[in-house]
This record gives structure tokens, sequence and C-alpha cells, in this order.
């Protein structure tokens, strides 16, 4: 049994749990996952995986991202992205609603099918729903060899290396950074994207690794934090554009490791509803980094606190603006919009671990809770 605890310990490199080491391998997963696929001087992606489908990817009406939890929350990012930089409609749809549907699917859609560990039923099932309509299907995963990327045409896989604790962490970055390839690769073969301004981005994503290690230096302010809404009922997540699908991830990894309820809302939703729920006790978490909707969610904390409600606010290094009205800040560094949810979430999954560690949970195996779910 000795053995068996030093053997773990030796697996965990130190760290107290799996998700902490996985949170803390982020800046080598993601520079893993970047490997042999830019080319930032040459304003260049390469896709090995899907270069045999390019001619379909220049003429193609739309792409229906299929995938459970926080593998679907990377769709939401991907969704941004895509239609951003690749100027193609995309849906991204719950496996387990999508495959019990009668959804419009033809030979002209692709769908993009996002899996960790490649074994989840309800994704599989929609998969070959997909396929059977006979739609061009691409896989996301993680896991080399596993079910889904041997159902699926084609694919990319995320090589974050393997994930233990039950909570998805350094495989959801690696997942929003092969969607952010994919829409750069799309937008490169369509000319949706300049030449110069993929060099701009490539540039800035090779670097995004770096900026990784440094959102991390926020873990002991993040643990400060957390001691004081270590006992807190429920907590609310806002984000607007890609940093809504940051707050529905923030908030899922709350509720699955410490037992907190949280939701994740697009801030100015707030106001139809959850704004009832406001108080002094009321934790609110708001993604308020300096892009396109700073403005707007400045106003949206200003509406949290006219309320009483406790902010704590992810921002941009050397935001001033934030720092006076939030209860606490938390700093990442700057970076385009297009990366912003990366670096993002770095602060919210260090959240949720301290938080679950206060509370005494199971941080790597949560109640209730599979690492993949193999059944529906
Ligand atoms: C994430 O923290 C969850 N444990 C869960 O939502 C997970 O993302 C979901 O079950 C999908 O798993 P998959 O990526 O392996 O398909």
């Amino acid at each position: 049994q000795e053995l068996e605890l030093k053997l773990e310990m030796l697996e965990k490199g130190g760290y107290d749990h799996f998700m902490l080491k996985e949170i803390y391998e982020q800046p080598r997963s993601i520079r893993d996952c970047l490997r042999g696929r830019i080319y930032p001087e040459e304003g260049k992606v390469q896709l090995g995986g899907i270069k045999e489908f390019v001619d379909k990817l220049k003429n193609i009406d739309r792409i229906i991202i299929v995938a459970c939890g926080t593998s679907w929350h990377a769709g939401l990012v991907g969704e941004y992205l895509i239609e951003e930089y690749a100027r193609i409609p995309v849906e991204v749809e719950y496996a387990s609603e999508f495959r019990y549907r009668n959804p419009i699917i033809t030979e002209k859609d692709v769908v993009i099918a996002i899996s960790q560990s490649g074994e989840t039923a309800d994704t599989m099932a929609a998969i070959e729903m997909a396929k059977e309509k006979g739609a061009t299907i691409f896989g996301i995963c993680n896991v080399v060899g596993a079910s889904i990327p041997r159902l699926t045409h084609a694919g990319v896989y995320t090589h974050a290396g393997p994930e233990i604790g039950v909570a998805s962490t350094k495989a959801f970055t690696a997942q929003v950074t092969v969607l952010t390839l994919i829409a750069f690769y799309i937008g490169q073969q369509r000319g949706t994207i300049t030449s110069s301004k993929l060099i701009e981005l490539l540039t800035e994503l090779d670097s995004i690794p770096d900026k990784i290690q440094i959102a991390l230096k926020s873990n002991d302010i993040v643990k400060e934090i957390s001691e004081k809404f270590k006992d807190s009922r429920n907590c609310l997540f806002l984000g607007r554009g890609s940093g809504f699908p940051v707050a529905l991830e923030g908030a899922l990894k709350l509720k699955e490791i410490s037992y907190i309820h949280a939701e994740g809302y697009p801030a100015a939703e707030m106001k139809h509803g959850p704004i009832a729920l406001i108080d002094e006790e009321m934790p609110v978490v708001v993604i308020a980094t300096k892009n396109s909707s700073y403005e707007k969610v400045i106003s949206n904390i200003q509406e949290v606190k006219a309320r009483k409600g406790v902010v704590i606010a992810i921002v941009t290094e050397g935001d001033i603006e934030v720092k006076k009205m939030a209860d606490y800040c938390i700093e990442i560094p700057d970076a385009n919009e297009a990366f912003l949810p990366l670096l993002a979430t770095i602060p919210l999954q260090l959240l949720s671990y301290h938080i679950a560690v206060l509370r005494g949970c199971n941080v790597d195996q949560p109640r209730n809770l599979a690492k993949s779910v193999t059944v529906e």
C-alpha cells in the first residue's frame, strides 16, 4: 500500500492532485498541440489530419459542432472563432439532444465532434447519425486511437497528454487551440483572413503558452479569494462574446468539483432573470478583459454592484477601470480577443480547484461523476 501511495505521488509530479498538475501542464500541452502545425513567419497553418478535405472546406455552407459538457463549451468558443475568421455559419449542439431530434443534415455539411476521451456515448451516436445522412465528420479528440477517431472521416488530435482528473482542464484549452487552428486554416484556404493578419495572429498564438505561464501566477491571489468564498452556496459567472463560454466552463468546473451551485450566463442576459438572485451573499465572477465588449461588461458590473453583489473580475493586466468597481480582480496578460478564452479560463480553473480543496472535496474524483460517460 505504501508503494501504491508513493507511485501515485510520483504520477502527480509533486502536486497534491492530478487536476492541479494538469492545470499547470497547460503551457506545455498547448505548445505540444501547436507543434508542427503553425508557421508564424510564413503565416501558414498546417493540419495534416484534414488536409485531404481542403476543397470541401472551401465550399461548405455550414459546420455543426457536437459534443457534451466541457467539450461542448470548447465548441461554443469554436463557433465564435470559425464564424469570425472562416466566415462559415456554425451551429453548436449538445450531442444528446442532436441525436434524438430529426436534424436537417446534408452531404454538404461538416460535423465536428469534440471529445477528450473519444468514448462519450452520446457524441458517438450523434456522429453515427450524421454519417448516415452523408455529412463529413471530423473529430477533435485527445485519446489517440479511441472509438471516436475511428468513427470519423478525419480529425485533429489535441495532444494534451493523458488527463486523469475528472474535471477537464488541459483537454479544454487544447480543444480550443485546435478549434483556433481549424478557424485559421479554413480562413487561410477561403481567403477570409489576409496573410498579414494571419502572420500577426500566428505570431501571437505562438506566445500563448508563455502567457498561460504568466496567467498561472494568479494562483496565490486566487487561493486568497477562494478562502473568502469557500462557503458560498451559489455563484454566478458572467461573460460576453467568447467570454460567455468561458463563464459557462467556469461555472461547470465549480459545480462539478466543489458542489457549489453555479451558473454561467451571457452578461447581458442577467437583467432577464438572474439579477433577482444578486445580494451581498452572491459572488459574481465576471470576465472583464479588454476586448470589444469591455465597456458593456463594465455596465454589467455596475448593475451587480448597485444590487450589493460581490464582484470577482478577471481583468487584463494593468486594468484601472474595473479595479475601481470590482471587489477582487485577477489579472491575466493582454491578448488578441481570439486568444482570451485560453487565458481567462486559467484563473477559473484555479478558483474551482482551491474552493473544492478548502471544502474538503475529492477534487480528482468528484461524487457521481466518471471521466468518460460511456452510457447515455
Ligand atoms: C468536464 O469537466 C466534465 N467532466 C464533462 O463535462 C466532460 O467534458 C464530458 O463528459 C465530455 O467528455 P468527453 O470530452 O470525453 O467527450
